[in-house]
């Protein structure tokens, strides 16, 4: 395949969801490339994930920002310097701004480690193993001005054990998630690589069709 996706990572930390991520890529036929990974933290294991990979990473410090929207305008920026058509939010703990995620329509993947819409947000596996819920998962989603709300375009369950703690769980689940995000980003890259429209609205969208069949 001749042309790829020109993809950007964004991380906050281990960063295994990038190196599922990278492993993917490295098929000649995968039809997407990772071109930048942006870590909002220093010296993190997933930084240096990419340079090993021989990945561009830059660290973008939000503790030096003022605020979310500064923050969020130099990640714009810098986003749209790499010429990258996607971004996949992998492990990325920040939440972006109504205005970032408008200026990237139908551009942002996130994976979350919970069957959405249940447990969005933070502590996902505290409060799946306190809600005593049987079966949980991961979901990997479109980015919308809704906290883990956007389209989603697959999921993946597994069991939760009567002797789960939140560690065991989110163990069990992130293995999960490495297989689904390189499926789902191959399944979109495919999608505009072909030229089709990626409509938003969930039910309707060919994607999440697609991957209903999992
Ligand atoms: C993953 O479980 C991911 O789903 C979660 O953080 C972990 C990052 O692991 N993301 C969120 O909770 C975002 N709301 P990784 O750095 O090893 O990929």
């Amino acid at each position: 395949m001749s042309k790829k996706v020109r993809v950007a990572v964004l991380i906050s930390g281990n960063g295994t969801n990038l190196q599922a991520l990278i492993d993917a890529c490295i098929a000649p036929n995968y039809p997407a490339e990772i071109v930048l990974v942006i870590s909002n933290k220093a010296n993190t294991k997933g930084i240096e994930r990419a340079r090993k990979a021989g990945i561009t990473t830059r660290v973008v410090d939000h503790t030096n920002y003022s605020s979310r929207e500064e923050f969020d305008t130099e990640l714009s920026k810098i986003l749209s310097n790499s010429q990258c058509t996607l971004v996949c939010l992998a492990g990325f703990m920040r939440i972006l701004s109504e205005s970032f995620v408008n200026k990237w329509p139908n551009s942002i993947l996130n994976i979350h480690p919970s069957l959405l819409p249940s447990f969005p947000g933070t502590k996902t596996h505290e409060r799946a193993l306190e809600a005593g819920v049987k079966v949980s998962g991961c979901t990997l989603h479109f980015v919308t001005a809704e906290l883990d709300a956007g389209p989603i375009i697959g999921q993946a369950a597994v069991p939760v054990l009567d002797n789960d703690t939140p560690k065991t769980l989110a163990n069990r689940v992130l293995k999960e998630e490495h297989k689904l995000y390189a499926l789902g980003l191959e399944l979109v890259a495919n999608k505009i690589l072909q030229n089709k429209k990626i409509a938003l609205n969930s039910e309707k969208s060919t994607v999440s069709k697609s991957l209903l069949n999992f």
